[in-house]
């Protein structure tokens, strides 16, 4: 049935005051313009949807029929438009998160400080490895991502974000926990806990090694890093980690940086997205946010 919204709206109305003249009213049309869209709403369905006995009209068994939907039609219209105002406005709206594990503890501070000033918002945080990032990005299931360095020739913005130092961390009771200056050749007894494939951190690392002529023995591998804390926390072996993820184990004493020559290894975060992509209001506050206060949330040991 090629009927319009136009139509289905003048027709509501008629139906609804039984009356030509008041829905014109109502509408601020002319009665002979009400007519005529009735008319052909009446010639798109095949069937009369009004009688006329006498000076009053009324509603036929399809007539009936149809204002019930055009009731349910309409109402679903206005929960559309109030939808679409509320994913236009930044006020409300879905923002789409993605960051890298290395990250999440200073992207759970910030967007805890970003739902304070937008508290209709709902956030979906998605937190994995250098590589997932990448992937979610390439798959367009992201609006914006806060990452390591991604790499060249993908079709991505990114601006630079804050430094990401990263460091050796030992549990307390370890025997180089007081030297200074540790020589890397010093460390090549050590076992080193490593992040998974796929993860930045660990390629960053694993870099650093090879160009300075170091084979780090890495039989243990723990694909988060949470894991790596605990594990080097528990003397499994030593870890290099980001930082930004180990204010609280630093202050309580659970763990301690070891002042290796060459570290920390600073690296860079980003904030990354798809280029073209246009980003929701929601979206776009959220960045906003993200360049004026990300000095706010960092939590270095
Ligand atoms: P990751 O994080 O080690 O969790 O992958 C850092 C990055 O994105 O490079």
């Amino acid at each position: 049935m090629n009927v319009t919204l136009r139509q289905l709206r003048v027709f509501e109305m008629v139906a609804r005051h039984l009356s030509f003249t008041r829905a014109a009213e109502e509408l601020f049309l002319t009665q002979p313009a009400v007519s005529m869209q009735i008319k052909q709403f009446e010639d798109a369905a095949g069937l009369a949807l009004f009688e006329r006995l006498g000076r009053k009209i009324y509603l036929t068994e399809a007539g009936e029929e149809m204002y019930r939907l055009s009731k349910d039609i309409i109402a679903k219209m206005s929960e559309a438009d109030l939808i679409l105002d509320e994913i236009k406005g930044s006020e409300g709206g879905r923002l789409l998160v993605s960051v890298a594990s290395t990250v999440q503890y200073f992207a759970i501070r910030l967007l805890a400080g970003f739902c304070k000033q937008y508290p209709k918002v709902n956030v979906n945080l998605k937190v994995t490895n250098h590589k997932g990032l990448i992937q979610l990005l390439e798959n367009n299931e992201t609006d914006i991502v806060l990452m390591g360095k991604p790499p060249e020739g993908l079709d991505l913005m990114s601006e630079p974000l804050l430094e990401n130092p990263l460091v050796v961390i030992a549990p307390p009771n370890h025997h180089l926990k007081d030297k200074k200056g540790i020589l890397l050749a010093e460390l090549k007894n050590e076992t080193f806990l490593m992040r998974e494939q796929g993860s930045g951190t660990r390629t960053s690392t694993e870099r650093f090694f090879a160009e300075n002529g170091m084979k780090i023995s890495a039989n243990m591998e723990l694909n988060n890093n949470g894991a790596i804390k605990l594990g080097v926390e528990e003397g499994l072996g030593l870890g290099v980690v980001s930082q930004h993820t180990i204010d609280s184990e630093v202050k309580t004493g659970r763990l301690v940086i070891l002042d290796v020559q060459f570290f920390p290894l600073v690296r860079t975060w980003y904030m990354v997205r798809r280029e073209g992509k246009r980003l929701s209001a929601v979206g776009t506050a959220f960045e906003n946010f993200v360049r004026r206060e990300k000095f706010r949330f960092v939590r270095l040991p």
